[in-house]
């Protein structure tokens, strides 16, 4: 094919153009980590399938809820102390006021609902995809964990009470297994 000066010109240009048009696509994140006080941010998570949207505010309107963040589905401390601790004393925190728990962890919504089968989390807890990380990047709870993948969330528990945080335990290194535990819970009364 024959290419004048003038035809590349405008090819360079059209493709500069495209270039530009991808790059102003970009999400804006938190730069802080979520506090206490804090409200939710209203981003969808999924349960079961892509198709099952769960918005974060909606689940947490006018309600108390206790919502647990793990680095990765099937992980070992995540399946043999993290998300059974929850479910161990599920009926204890609803007895107490809780109206939803919910595990959250930057996975797809099969390999959640598979999770929680193999865990018989179902009236228990919630499980909830979050697969492109949007709310934990919301919250700036995220971390890098190149052995699962990429980009995960860190490992905490929070109470949220109508949407606005009202306790937050974030491990302090990240994937640990000591503050976040469901019998570490304060629950303010
Ligand atoms: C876990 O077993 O919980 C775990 C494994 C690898 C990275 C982070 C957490």
């Amino acid at each position: 094919m024959f290419h004048t000066t003038a035809s590349i010109i405008r090819g360079v240009s059209a493709f500069a153009k495209q270039t530009t048009k991808r790059a102003v696509h970009t999400t804006f994140y938190a730069m802080a980590p979520v506090k206490v006080g804090d409200k939710l941010p209203a981003v969808d998570l999924f349960e079961d399938s892509p198709a099952n949207k769960v918005n974060v505010c909606e689940l947490t309107n006018g309600k108390k809820v206790v919502l647990f963040a793990v680095p990765g589905a099937f992980t070992p401390g995540c399946s043999k102390t993290h998300l059974p601790g929850y479910v161990q004393n599920a009926d204890k925190l609803k007895s107490e006021g809780v109206s939803e728990i919910v595990c959250v962890s930057v996975n797809d919504p099969y390999v959640m609902a598979a999770w929680g089968a193999q865990h018989n989390t179902k009236g228990k807890v919630r499980m909830l995809a979050d697969p492109s990380g949007n709310f934990i990047k919301a919250l700036d709870l995220g971390t890098n964990l190149p052995p699962l993948g990429g980009f995960r969330s860190k490992r905490f528990s929070m109470v949220i009470n109508d949407s606005t945080v009202e306790e937050l335990n974030v491990e302090p290194d990240g994937t640990g297994l000591s503050c976040s535990l469901a019998d570490k819970l304060k629950l303010k009364k």
